[in-house]
């Protein structure tokens, strides 16, 4: 039986008729936008050869389209075998027919074949031909004069040519999905620049006198264009400013709705982040309806939990990077706030320590009590009058409550003998500088003010102690303490003499300027002598409020936490 398949025929319809029992099919338009018809017309523009796209659907076999404008008949003989082979594959008849077939891509899911026949002599005409002619409701001279124009070929060159479209167009299809792999992988590697730019920027802006809740602000809206998710939040457990729920986008679950979605969750490992796609029909969709997607993370760990991020509502499925990155962000953001927490602790350490060091100088030497705190007060209006930075000041401050810690490492007697110290004792005394050092040396946090600790009794000149430095060599830190602890020292009263009065004191700042104190410090002193005075005396020894602000979160020196 001939499969007898007729598509623009000299009759002028289309048509297809599978033998006598095969049922009919208006086929309407090619779908010229398939693959199998695309892959079609690609065999016949590389082959020459006329082709059908037949499909097999359960109704049958369906032509969808044609290259050629000739009598479409396959024998049903053959298309069982053109469907199972893996390649060209053609059949030549004794009457002078040649039918062949290359495999095509699915139509849907429908098997698809391009299948075609031409003749291979010309002296012959195929009963084949005549019987499908006649079907198609042709006269003799119909087909006469059609056989005509049709072309004819030997089995050996179709076979050529069916190789060779088929090696073609397998090289065609190799390089197209090679480009649209590179495609893919571009989109994929811009995507992930994406994110590690705006990885790096959250990184970058992680300074720890950054609020959580403006990084948190800062980062949601750029991270949601990445993820594409319709709605983002950011919930802390504790308050770090105004609110402390904050959302980007159409968030679709307000602060308690969230709080319970995260409550329900809160058994689960939360080293990864918990990714939901598919919510309807479950009990959560029923809670939460306005809830289509979502992933969540947890800001820091169950044992020390800062808060929760989510992004939801995605117009696809959030899959691998969007989780990966949120995960990314959440972690970022708990190592913040951990680090915060860690370094609040150290600063609150690190006050404890200098108050308990002030105390224990006081202790040690009754007759200066208070002495540091003058010292680091006078010293930090000499600051300002030179035009120092805050962050200078605070050192020079803090420099200042330290700077005679030695002291504790030198003999109670001779710090509190009231007579005039022979050189031995003064020997003694004069090691205070570099025992300081030695006691601050170990604590990291406070090597920023063992310039002034080390220096604070070296002379302009270059006759002080312990080094000798002379000049700019002396830090600029001990040249502003070496005049405030003069200044304390001349006009606070000692067990053996009683403070000088202003006019003494100013009297030997004029008249040593130069060989023990620095010029510009001196001037500075002179442009701030009147609150300098005001300030020193109305100082009591305090409880070193003040020291809260030389510590003050980001912007001590204090090397931070490690991430
Ligand atoms: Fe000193």
């Amino acid at each position: 039986m001939i499969a007898q398949l007729m598509t623009s025929s000299p009759a002028g319809t289309l048509s297809a008729a599978l033998g006598d029992t095969a049922p009919y099919f208006d086929l309407g338009p090619a779908p010229e936008n398939e693959s199998c018809v695309k892959q079609m017309r690609l065999f016949g523009r590389l082959s020459g050869l006329p082709f059908w796209c037949l499909a097999s659907t359960a109704e049958g076999q369906q032509i969808v389209a044609s290259t050629a404008d000739s009598l479409a008949m396959i024998p049903f003989a053959q298309i069982e075998a053109f469907q199972s082979a893996r390649g060209p594959h053609l059949v030549t008849t004794e009457s002078g027919i040649t039918y062949y077939s290359l495999p095509l891509p699915p139509l849907g899911e429908m098997p698809a074949l391009a299948i075609g026949w031409i003749r291979s002599r010309p002296d012959q005409r195929p009963d084949d031909l005549v019987f499908a002619a006649v079907d198609a409701g042709w006269t003799k001279r119909q087909l006469n004069d059609w056989l005509q124009t049709q072309p004819i070929a030997s089995p050996e060159l179709v076979d050529r040519l069916l190789n060779a479209s088929w090696s073609q167009a397998g090289a065609d299809h190799r390089e197209e999905t090679l480009r649209n792999e590179l495609t893919s992988a571009g989109e994929q590697i811009e995507e992930t620049y994406e994110e590690i730019t705006l990885l790096h920027s959250i990184t970058g802006n992680l300074h720890l006198s950054r609020n959580p809740q403006e990084l948190a602000d800062w980062s949601l809206a750029r991270v949601r264009t990445l993820t594409q998710a319709a709605g983002a939040a950011i919930w802390f457990e504790e308050h770090h400013g105004p609110t402390h729920f904050l959302t980007d986008g159409k968030m679709p679950l307000n602060e308690k709705e969230f709080l319970h979605l995260c409550t329900r969750c809160d058994k689960r490992d939360w080293s990864r982040p918990f990714v939901k796609n598919r919510l309807a029909g479950t009990p959560l969709a029923q809670e939460l309806p306005e809830l289509r997607n979502f992933v969540l993370c947890s800001i820091g760990e169950r044992s020390q939990r800062f808060g929760w991020l989510i992004h939801c509502n995605a117009p696809r499925e959030f899959g691998s990077v969007q989780a990966s990155l949120l995960q990314s962000i959440a972690k970022i953001l708990g190592t913040h706030l951990q680090n915060r927490e860690l370094f609040s602790q150290n600063q609150g350490l690190l006050t404890s320590f200098v108050q308990s060091m002030v105390s224990t100088i006081d202790a040690k030497d009754t007759y200066t009590r208070g002495h540091s705190e003058r010292v680091a007060l006078v010293a930090r209006i000499l600051g300002e009058e030179l035009s120092l930075a805050e962050q200078d000041l605070d050192d020079i401050h803090l420099s200042g409550l330290l700077h005679d810690i030695g002291k504790v490492g030198v003999d109670d007697r001779i710090l509190r003998k009231p007579e005039r110290l022979n050189e031995e004792e003064f020997e003694q005394i004069k090691k205070h500088p570099e025992i300081g050092c030695q006691i601050l040396a170990g604590l990291e946090n406070l090597q920023h003010v063992l310039p002034g600790v080390r220096h604070h009794h070296e002379s302009y000149n270059g006759s002080g102690y312990p080094d000798g430095l002379k000049e700019n060599d002396i830090p600029l830190m001990a040249r502003v303490l070496a005049v405030a602890d003069s200044y304390d020292a001349m006009g606070s009263d000692r067990p053996y003499r009683k403070g000088m009065t202003l006019d003494r004191l100013e009297a030997i700042f004029r008249e040593n300027v130069g060989p023990q104190w620095d010029p510009q410090i001196i001037e500075a002193y002179f442009r701030a002598r009147v609150k300098i005075r005001r300030v020193w005396s109305a100082h009591r020894p305090s409880n070193l409020a003040a020291l809260s602000t030389c510590l003050s979160l980001g912007r001590s020196r204090v090397t931070p936490p490690k991430k």
